[in-house]
């Protein structure tokens, strides 16, 4: 299992785009399956045509949750792309229902159960049902545990792994994505990543929303397990430890 940072608020390789913006594009060896789509419709097609990734085989389009940031450069991706199947929340505002519709992609709406979205890939169910906006996060599949990768992890990032090793009953051994912790202390920063050590998670990847001074405080407390990242970072999940 393997997985691209397609676009994020920070570059990893040089001449990638970067906007304030998620997106993650998943690939279990057989099938891609695109997490978010960033900000921009121009920018997430630059990034793709660096990644060597074929926007038209993409198997399915999936979204953390409604933020601008995370959906508006879906329009680039639909141009290209008329087959993907898109995995959404009901709750998804009608500007995205209708543009998926009208591009003839099929819907499949995601509810209150895990959904498979292809081998070793899955979409949660809205963490917290009633917190707005809701959120779901990606999981991928490993013989080492699960990562989940969050869009913006509103309804927190540390409940979200919580939840997330209760729903699959197996450990979230990494975590990847917007973590939105700029606005806690370097104090409660530290406390979070010692609770989420605590509950299994041995690699930390944050970027996009965790904000500068939390990501260099994952840097110090994580070490040799903190993953740097940003647009243009592809990791293969099987060769860790
Ligand atoms: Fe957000
Ligand atoms: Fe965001």
């Amino acid at each position: 299992m393997k997985f691209t940072i397609i676009y994020d608020n920070r570059t990893y390789q040089e001449g990638w785009e970067t906007g304030w913006g998620f997106s993650c594009l998943a690939d279990n060896g057989k099938e891609t399956v695109l997490f978010d789509t960033g900000d921009n419709p121009h920018k997430i097609v630059n990034n793709f045509i660096k990644s060597g990734k074929d926007i038209k085989k993409i198997a399915a389009i999936t979204f953390s949750h409604k933020h601008w940031d995370h959906v508006d450069g879906l329009k680039g991706i639909l141009n290209i792309n008329k087959t993907a199947r898109i995995y959404i929340p009901s709750s998804f505002p009608k500007k995205i229902t209708s543009l998926v519709k009208e591009n003839g992609n099929e819907i499949i709406y995601t509810g209150e159960k895990v959904k498979k979205i292809e081998d070793g890939i899955f979409i949660t169910p809205a963490f917290d049902k009633f917190f707005t906006p809701a959120e779901q996060g990606l999981i991928l599949e490993t013989e080492i545990g699960l990562a989940l990768i969050t869009g913006c992890a509103h309804p927190g990032i540390l409940n979200m792994v919580k939840k997330t090793n209760e729903l699959f009953n197996r450990k979230v051994m990494m975590i990847s994505g917007g973590f939105h912790l700029s606005a806690k202390t370097a104090g409660k920063v530290r406390r979070i990543i010692r609770k989420l050590k605590e509950e299994g998670v041995r690699y930390f990847s944050p970027s996009h929303c965790t904000g500068k001074k939390a990501i260099d405080n994952f840097k110090r407390e994580c070490s040799e397990n903190y993953i740097e990242t940003g647009s243009g970072k592809s990791l293969n999940l099987d060769k860790l430890k």
